[in-house]
């Protein structure tokens, strides 16, 4: 094969490799984002404590949301780092999971009511208003919306 000829095989498979790389980034972006909740949840979702916009839906009847049917069960959603809780037989709250001291995660103490982080012992009411710190600043707060089974959480 002469150079000539190599050049123009390699150009036209670089070319080729070029244009089907650019049609699947570009199929990618172009459809609605959706996030990837373990268990079924839908929708877009932003990571603990930044402004992306969360906005997703998940079925409290099935596995592993179904910890929710119960007063005092809770659910850590792993893709927006947001802790959702059935606090009483009509409220279920959601709060970031991310305390806000060092960015350990909250969990639920259901006896006390109230949202801890173990790594220094802050304390947050389950409105994630501060009760003990060291963390000085407030879990931020999502609402929740029930229609039968499905639970939507939104910003
Ligand atoms: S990281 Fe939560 S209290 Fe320090």
């Amino acid at each position: 094969m002469e150079r000539k000829d190599f050049i123009e095989q390699v150009g036209l498979s670089g070319a080729a490799i070029l244009i089907f790389g650019c049609m699947q980034s570009c199929s990618k972006s172009d459809g609605p984002s959706t996030n990837t909740n373990t268990g079924g949840g839908t929708g877009t979702g932003g990571g603990g404590n930044n402004t992306s916009t969360v906005d997703f839906t998940i079925d409290i009847s099935k596995s592993p949301f179904d910890a929710l049917k119960n007063i005092g069960g809770f659910y850590v959603d792993p893709a927006t780092n947001i802790i959702i809780v059935k606090t009483t037989a009509s409220e279920i709250i959601a709060v970031s999971s991310i305390c806000t001291h060092q960015q350990a995660s909250i969990t639920y103490q259901a006896n006390s009511n109230r949202l801890y982080c173990a790594a220094h012992g802050s304390v947050f009411t389950t409105a994630g208003a501060v009760t003990t710190g060291p963390a000085t600043t407030a879990l931020k707060k999502y609402q929740t919306s029930l229609t039968g089974t499905m639970l939507r959480v939104f910003a």
